[in-house]
Formats: C-alpha cells, sequence, structure tokens
C-alpha cells in the first residue's frame, strides 16, 4: 500500500506509544494500587514485570504491526491466512472501541475541572464543597455528556488529520510538555505542608502486602498501563518504517510508562495525604482531593494554588486524549483499509458509535444508575470486560502468536532489522524465551485471578 503513511522519526515513534500509554492508568490507577499493595515493593516488581513480561509483549504486538504495515485485521489474514486467527483481529478492533466509550466518559470529566479550574472555581473560601463537587457533578445528566461530547470531538479531530499531521504533529509536542507539567505538580505536591505521608506511603516498602493479588494487581496494571492487548500497539507500529528498531522504541516506550507513572505518584499521593481524605481507589479520588487541597492552599498560596488546580488537569486532558486517538485509530485503520470507506467517515462512525456507548457509561453514575449488568454499573462492567477479560486475552493470543505461530526467523528479521542491529541479534534469543514461556504463563495467572477474584 504505496500511501500508507509512517511516522516520521524514532522521537515521533517513542511519543506516539508513550501517549498511547501514559494515561489515565498512570494518573489516577497506578498510584493508589502502588499504595494500597506495599508501595515501594509494589513498585519493584511492577517495574519487573514491566521488563519481563510487558515489554516482551509490546515488541510482539510491534513485531505483527511493521511486518505486515496493515491494521489488525489485515495484519492476522497476511500471516495466518484461512485461519482462526482473524479473530484476534477482530477482538482488538472491538476492545479499543469499548474502552474508548468509557475512557472518555474519564476524559470529559478532566475537560469539566480544566474548565472549573480556569474559571477559579476552587476558590479558597468554598473548599469545603470542593469534594462534594464531583458526585453532583458525575450523577447529573446534562453536563457531563457535554462534556464527553466535547473530549471525543477532540480526539476524533486529531485522528482525522491523520498519523503525521493529527497523531505524530499532537504527541511530539504533547508529551515533553507533560513530563514537565506533572514534574511541576509532584515538585508543588511534595511541599505542600502534611504530604510527607503521601511520601512515606510511596517509598516505604511493605513486603508483607505482596499478595498474590497484588503480583495479579501489578501485571495487569502495567498490561493496561501500556497499552497492551488492545491493538492499540500494533496499529501504532505498522506506521513505524522498516529501518526503525523496534527494541530501542519499545523500550523506550516502557521506560518514559513507568517513569510517568512514578512521577504521577509523587505528584498525587503527598496531595491526597495533605488533604486528610482518606485514599481509596477510584477516579473520583482524584477529582475530590486534588482541587480540595489546592483550594484550600489558596489562601496561602495564592496565585500558585490556582495555577496548580489548572496544571493538573491540564495534564490528566492531555494524558488522556493522547491514548484516546490511539484507541480510535485501530478501528479507524481496519474500517479504512478493510472495509474500504474513507477516513472521514470511519473517524465520524466511531466517534458517533462511542458517544452513543459513552452516554450510557455517563448515565450510570446518575439517572441509569441502577441498571446493571452482572451487578455493575454499565461503567463498571465495560471496565471489567475491558481490563479483566478483552485485553487480557489480546494480549496473551498475540504472545502465542508471535512465540508459536509465526516463523521464528521472520520474528528475528523484524527484531534485528535482517540482522544488521547486533544488540538486538543478541539479546532476541532472551526475548523470545520471555515471549513463548514467561510471558504466557504469567497472562494467565492474571486472567486467573482476574476472572476467580
Ligand atoms: N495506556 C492507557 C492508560 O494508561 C490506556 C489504554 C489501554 C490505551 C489500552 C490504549 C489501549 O491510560
Amino acid at each position: 500500500m504505496a500511501s500508507r503513511e509512517h511516522f516520521g522519526s524514532r522521537a515521533a515513534v517513542i511519543m506516539a506509544m508513550a501517549g498511547s500509554a501514559i494515561g489515565l492508568g498512570n494518573i489516577w490507577r497506578f498510584p493508589f494500587i502502588a499504595g494500597q499493595y506495599g508501595g515501594a515493593a509494589f513498585i519493584l516488581v511492577y517495574i519487573f514485570f514491566c521488563l519481563l513480561v510487558s515489554l516482551p509483549i509490546l515488541l510482539c504486538e510491534s513485531v505483527i504491526g511493521r511486518r505486515t504495515h496493515k491494521n489488525t485485521v489485515g495484519a492476522m489474514k497476511e500471516l495466518a491466512p484461512g485461519s482462526g486467527w482473524k479473530f484476534l483481529g477482530l477482538l482488538t478492533v472491538i476492545a479499543p472501541v469499548i474502552l474508548l466509550s468509557y475512557y472518555s466518559v474519564v476524559g470529559g470529566w478532566s475537560v469539566e475541572y480544566l474548565y472549573k479550574a480556569v474559571t477559579l472555581q476552587f476558590r479558597p473560601e468554598a473548599a469545603s464543597e470542593v469534594p462534594g463537587m464531583f458526585g453532583s457533578f458525575v450523577s447529573s445528566s446534562g453536563r457531563p455528556v457535554l462534556c464527553l461530547f466535547v473530549f471525543l470531538a477532540i480526539t476524533a479531530g486529531i485522528v482525522y488529520l491523520g498519523v503525521k499531521k493529527g497523531i505524530e504533529r499532537f504527541s511530539k509536542v504533547s508529551m515533553p510538555v507533560l513530563f514537565v507539567l506533572v514534574l511541576v505538580i509532584a515538585v508543588y505536591s511534595m511541599t505542600l505542608a502534611g504530604s510527607n505521608e503521601g511520601v512515606q506511603y510511596l517509598v516505604r516498602p511493605d513486603f508483607s502486602k505482596l499478595t498474590p493479588d497484588a503480583l495479579a494487581a501489578a501485571l495487569g496494571q502495567s498490561f493496561f498501563s501500556l497499552s497492551l492487548g488492545a491493538g492499540t500497539m500494533l496499529t501504532y507500529s505498522s506506521y513505524v518504517s522498516k529501518d526503525e528498531d523496534l527494541v530501542a522504541s519499545g523500550a523506550g516506550t516502557a521506560v518514559s510508562d513507568l517513569l510517568f507513572a512514578v512521577l504521577a505518584g509523587f505528584a498525587v499521593m503527598p496531595a491526597v495525604f495533605a488533604s486528610g481524605i482518606a485514599p481509596t481507589a477510584g477516579p473520583g479520588l482524584v477529582f475530590e482531593t486534588l482541587p480540595f487541597i489546592f483550594a484550600k492552599m489558596g489562601s496561602a498560596a495564592g496565585f500558585m494554588s490556582a495555577a496548580a488546580s489548572v496544571v493538573f488537569f491540564l495534564t490528566i486532558l492531555v494524558a488522556a486524549l493522547t491514548s484516546s486517538i490511539s484507541m480510535m485509530e485501530v478501528g479507524v485503520a481496519y474500517l479504512v483499509e478493510e472495509r474500504h470507506v474513507s477516513r472521514h467517515r470511519a473517524t465520524l462512525g466511531i466517534f458517533f458509535f462511542s458517544f452513543a456507548a459513552g452516554i450510557l457509561c455517563s448515565l450510570s453514575f446518575g439517572p441509569l444508575s441502577g441498571v446493571k449488568i452482572a451487578g455493575n454499573s454499565i461503567f463498571d462492567f465495560l471496565d471489567k470486560l475491558c481490563s479483566n477479560w478483552l485485553l487480557t486475552l489480546g494480549a496473551l493470543f498475540f504472545c502465542l502468536f508471535v512465540g508459536w505461530k509465526m516463523d521464528k526467523s521472520a520474528v528475528r528479521d523484524e527484531l534485528t532489522n535482517g540482522g544488521s542491529r547486533t544488540f538486538n541479534a543478541r539479546v532476541f534469543p532472551v526475548i523470545y524465551f520471555l515471549v513463548r514461556y514467561i510471558a504466557p504463563a504469567a497472562i494467565l495467572l492474571v486472567f486467573l485471578s482476574g476472572v476467580i477474584g
């Protein structure tokens, strides 16, 4: 396909992939999970899993994508023609669209909170009302849906512009900015009175909390955080040119994601402890406590605290956008290449579908809170369906496909650029061993614990 787009450089590849990886998973999920399961001890295990299990799976998706330069379904059809593996392509087209639907609801919340921060609604004299704002906002029907619309419209706008002009350009500007923003918030957060306990919560290793559950949580978190099993990394890799080093860009992506998660931990936890509100998991915490503590500081620090709120919600919004565009691109690439729909119509189609499903998710915090699927609200059901089932299955099958079905020489060829990358050639046996044995075994562990737990 001569007209297919490519990312322009190594930096562009890493920025786009890291953009997909770094998102809500890093900012609200990682800090609480890390705290809950033993702080520094959990972080050590997390790093270990990230490098030994998740990075090899990322490389599996990269190999398939770059080998074929096709969307998830097209890639499977090319590498395993006429076989049942096509279902893996389809699974990984469906999963990111579902993911996009509920992820964008939280993305919409960040639009609202950025608006609130910019219009100085987190005032010191109203600080005590700030935590309650969240509950009344999400349970209403009009505004969260409007914010969902805005978030999805920005996502669709970037995706519509294409890989180079949209995704590459947006990621290249926003990723470095994100790192600076989160660093600013981390430093500010650690200077707040009472923040020390939050720092302790993250750095004090508590090995007694490292239960089998914690190990499964660490692996599950690292899959979600690295965007694995949803076809996003495969699709992005299909835009990577043949002379790019997949191992180097994969490692760059994993390390950036890791670094950002740890920085986000130091941005969020000290502020949570300084606010005196108990750290419980979930998106609400970030929206309730952070603006509260910034507002409380307001009388003491004035401009600084107002600016901190703006910076914080801008960080969440941009991080969520660089992830949501990667989710939308999977479906768009599929519709354009396999169904011969124009990019314009494909983008609009996915936009409307996820908006409709997103409305249901959004209303499940309010008027539709009584609707339960298997005992969960619509939002929780879709979240569990994706993180416990679809992504894990996707990751497992990508791994099995590359480790057991694909020709070993083709895998080596992709990872070493035809043998020309000598370092990669040296580490290839290790990567291949991890892909064939260690990663599938680890995924089965997570999967079983997700299903049973
Ligand atoms: N990695 C993203 C995050 O941390 C979420 C994501 C999952 C994006 C799967 C794409 C695919 O927020």
